[in-house]
């Protein structure tokens, strides 16, 4: 990685996987501007500062595309977007209001959207955007307005990359299983247990795991890919969960 890698803008950088990949881009020499609504993304920002890293914090909320746009233009040109903040829930289908369906999409989706196009228009050609997409994108229980709106999500990953293209831009999505974040308290200790069970890896996802992928997709050394979505769940995609050790064949 050179000395300069240039400017990354993070959104929800307050804590969970936004809070790892400021702190492995900063780490990586990236000049780090990190969102997100919550104050607190001023502590991680301090912290990292002290650190001797090269970061703002900014509190805002994605939904406003005025402050956005003033934003990015404290801080263009622009090498590197994050679309990371989201929000997220479980509802049964038959309770699930059209008020909590048209949030998710306002945030998880709109959001990413004007981030990006706001971001893109003062972004060097060449630059690079990653979208946190989900694996739930392939289906999830009670969670169709969070599924739905990650789906569309994939979506404008796929047609980001084609239209910024001539530009060189490169636009992908990482789609994480489950991770170990404020996320999971959606979730009750069974479901929790459920899915450590799923997991082909033996263990649920660390913020630094989808990083280190964010940051490779992220960095100038990915030079040819575009438009597409990275999996990472630990193989919990494949189905398979973990055999029970007597019934390993390598036991
Ligand atoms: N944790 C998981 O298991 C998991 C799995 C798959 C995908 N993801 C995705 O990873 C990303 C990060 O998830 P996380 O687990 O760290 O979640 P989190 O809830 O811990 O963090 C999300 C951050 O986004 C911020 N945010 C939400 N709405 C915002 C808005 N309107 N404007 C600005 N900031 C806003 C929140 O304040 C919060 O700091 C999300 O896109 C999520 O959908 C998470």
């Amino acid at each position: 990685m050179s000395e300069n890698p240039g400017t990354a803008i993070v959104t929800g950088a307050a804590r969970g996987i936004g809070k790892g990949i400021v702190e492995r881009l900063a780490g990586e020499g990236y000049y780090v501007v990190a969102v997100d609504r919550l104050d607190a993304v001023h502590e991680v920002a301090a912290d990292l500062k002290a650190r001797g890293a090269r970061i703002d914090a900014e509190v805002l909320d994605i939904r406003d595309r005025n402050v956005i746009s003033t934003m990015m233009d404290r801080y263009a040109p622009i090498d590197v977007i994050v679309n990371n903040a989201a929000i997220t829930g479980t509802f049964h289908f038959e309770e699930l209001t059209e008020d909590e369906f048209r949030e998710a999409f306002d945030i998880n989706t709109v959001g990413t959207f004007v981030v990006a196009q706001e971001g893109a228009r003062r972004m060097r050609n060449g630059g690079r955007i990653v979208n946190i997409a989900s694996r739930s994108f392939a289906g999830a229980p009670q969670m169709a307005h969070y599924v739905a709106s990650k789906t569309a999500v994939v979506g404008l990953t796929r047609a980001m990359a084609i239209d910024l293209s001539p530009r060189d831009i490169r636009v992908n999505a990482v789609a994480p299983g489950v991770v170990d974040t404020d996320m999971l308290r959606y979730m009750t200790p069974e479901r929790q247990e459920l899915m450590l069970s799923l997991q082909l890896l033996g263990r649920i996802g660390q913020p630094e795991d989808i990083a280190r992928a964010v940051s490779f997709l992220a960095s100038s050394e990915n030079r040819y890919i575009t438009g597409q979505v990275l999996i990472v769940d630990g193989g919990r995609s494949l189905g398979q969960g973990q055999l029970p050790p007597e019934e390993s064949p390598y036991a």
